[in-house]
């Protein structure tokens, strides 16, 4: 039988057993204690069978209908636990349960929605690319310099009217390349992620973007408006309103704030895209996240600006990112310092 993901496409056991086997040899140590969370489509995975070899324990929760939604979990199950192991139709590593599993120190893999487009980014020449050119961006954001983690301010334009400028913290840029690093990981590699604030202008996703899933691609313009890191307006079509109602049912101001900043270096495009945790770690694109991001805030961040991330550190229980593929991103990390890191699906690192 097969099971049924988060755009209510049918996807084989076989597909997400290979997916997991594979995640499992990236990122599992031999000592590891895991808590599974799964959610009713993905129920019948033979977790059981395939982690033998790891002490683990399985908790299977209602179907995940929006990003970030929170689900029961006995905390009692987090002693001793090393990783915590989501397998969801929608993501829901932005739930305040979630944060729970972070805040007892475990690593968390979050697997939303597997779809057939996974397994194409998840080989080991996209592992090496991914982590050469994160350290690489890195390293000519800083001016050249190695082990550098610079804050400064960024210019996101592109031809529909966008026209945005935010900044971010020093200290809190992470990376999701394959390694245990941070507090957690999609699974797919690809980002190099932090929080924004004091951002302002607009941001139009056009025909081709994604939505976090259950939106997945757009099909049709939709314009934000953001104005001191919250989104004011959101004005579209059918699309523009299913984002406002996700929105609405986090039933939170604060959850029109931005949690996460990103660049994409995935190289390896699936012949077919199906899901938007899979476009998010493309190349090319770049994408902001509407939501909480308690996921993003590092203890490295420095408290000065630790302080002006105001919102995008909170609990708001929803997490939806805004990939675009179109925009041209320019990093300043001095006045009149101005360097594009990526210009119409075109990175600077390669
Ligand atoms: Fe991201």
């Amino acid at each position: 039988m097969p099971l049924k993901g988060g755009n209510e496409m049918n996807v084989s056991i076989e597909l997400v057993k290979e997916v997991l086997v594979y995640l499992a040899e990236i990122y599992l140590k031999e000592d590891d204690q895991i808590l599974f969370v799964i959610d009713q489509p993905f129920a019948d995975i033979p977790v059981e069978p395939m982690f033998v070899a790891w002490p683990h324990d399985v908790v299977v929760i209602p179907k995940v209908e929006r990003p970030g939604q929170d689900y029961e979990l006995d905390e009692s199950l987090l002693k001793d636990k090393t990783v915590g192991w989501l397998i969801s139709s929608v993501s829901i590593s932005h739930a305040q349960s979630t944060k729970k599993m972070i805040d007892a120190g475990l690593f968390l893999i979050s697997n939303p929605n597997i779809t057939p487009d996974w397994p194409a980014t998840l080989t080991r020449e996209a592992n090496i690319i991914c982590a050469y050119r994160a350290h690489h961006l890195l390293s000519f954001m800083s001016g050249g310099k190695e082990d550098v983690n610079p804050g400064g301010k960024i210019k996101v334009s592109d031809d529909y009217g966008t026209m945005l400028t935010l900044s971010v913290p020093a200290n809190n840029w992470d990376t999701e390349i394959g390694d245990r690093e941070g507090m957690g990981t999609n699974g797919p590699f690809g980002e190099l992620a932090n929080i924004p604030y004091d951002a302002n202008g607009v941001y139009v996703l056009c025909p081709g973007d994604w939505l976090t899933n259950p939106i997945n691609e757009v099909t049709e313009e939709i314009r934000l408006t953001i104005k001191g890191n919250l989104v004011v307006d959101i004005q579209g079509g059918e699309q523009a309103e299913q984002l406002r109602q996700v929105l609405k049912k986090a039933d939170n101001l604060l959850a029109y704030s931005l949690g996460e900043f990103s660049i994409q270096l995935n190289p390896f495009k699936p012949d077919k895209l199906y899901t938007s945790v899979i476009a998010e770690k493309l190349e090319g694109g770049m994408h902001l996240a509407i939501g909480s991001n308690h996921m993003l805030i590092k203890d490295t961040c420095p408290p000065e600006e630790r302080a002006k991330l105001n919102f995008g550190v909170y609990d708001a229980g929803v997490h939806i990112d805004c990939i675009t593929f179109g925009k041209k991103v320019e990093w300043n990390k001095k006045e009149n310092s101005s360097l594009v890191l990526l210009n119409k699906g075109r990175l600077i690192v390669r």
